[in-house]
């Protein structure tokens, strides 16, 4: 079996969406001791969101549903803060990615390996993050579900791989730090990486991920 294309998830995989609750941490004293509480909130509502919206097929992008969960996440800390939030939002919009992520992109381009984003991000937040992260040319495609209106884990989005790429899901190394991603990406036939980087237990879903990572730093050897 040969891969051709390696394909990521972006926000939690590429990107760190704790950072933007870490980097106002700071400077705002409200923020001080509650922002680890206040990013695994905000994610997971966000999260939450779009598989409750993919459930009732009532599709809204992603850059309103991370707005939705810091509105959530905000106020459960009794933050009520309308310019807070937009810092925060401003920050979602360039997160950093992790250290190693333009080494391993351009390690697995000298090898010839097509390199690829499939998120759930809408398109003008992901271009953003991105450019931010300055790995724009470290990229052959970056795909997003608004071009189904679906959310992950949809078969509609990972079908988008083929679709957009000419790769059969075979061809494909899919690398997601979500768990329930990993599970879909599975199912959905693609050999799948699953990025642990905070210890968590498998989830208890079927389809398991063929590796298990603790950054990104191995995907290059698993080709
Ligand atoms: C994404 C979400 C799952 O980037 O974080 O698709």
């Amino acid at each position: 079996m040969t891969i051709k294309l390696a394909v990521f998830d972006a926000y939690g995989t590429l990107f760190d969406v704790d950072a933007a609750a870490r980097a106002l941490a700071a400077d705002d004293a409200r923020l001080a001791e509650v922002w680890p509480k206040l990013a695994f909130d905000w994610r997971r509502k966000q999260l939450e969101y779009s598989w409750l919206r993919e459930v009732m097929g009532e599709y809204v992008d992603f850059w309103q549903l991370t707005r939705d969960g810091l509105d959530w996440a905000m106020e459960a800390q009794g933050i009520d803060d309308p310019a807070l939030a937009e810092r925060l939002m401003g920050l979602y919009r360039e997160l950093p990615a992790y250290p190693e992520v333009s080494a391993m992109l351009d390690a697995l381009g000298h090898r010839g390996i097509g390199r690829a984003i499939l998120t759930n991000g809408a398109p003008e937040m992901v271009e953003a993050a991105v450019h931010a992260a300055g790995i724009g040319h470290s990229l052959d495609d970056v795909i997003s579900v608004a071009l189904v209106n679906r959310y992950k884990p949809a078969q509609a989005v990972y079908d988008l791989v083929e679709t957009r790429t000419g790769c059969k899901p075979h061809e494909v190394l899919f690398v997601s730090s979500n768990g329930w991603d990993a599970a879909g990406a599975s199912r959905a036939g693609f050999t799948v990486a699953w990025v642990n980087r905070a210890g968590l237990p498998l989830e208890r879903l079927p389809h398991k991920p063929r590796h298990i990572l603790r950054d990104l730093s191995g995907v290059p050897a698993l080709i």
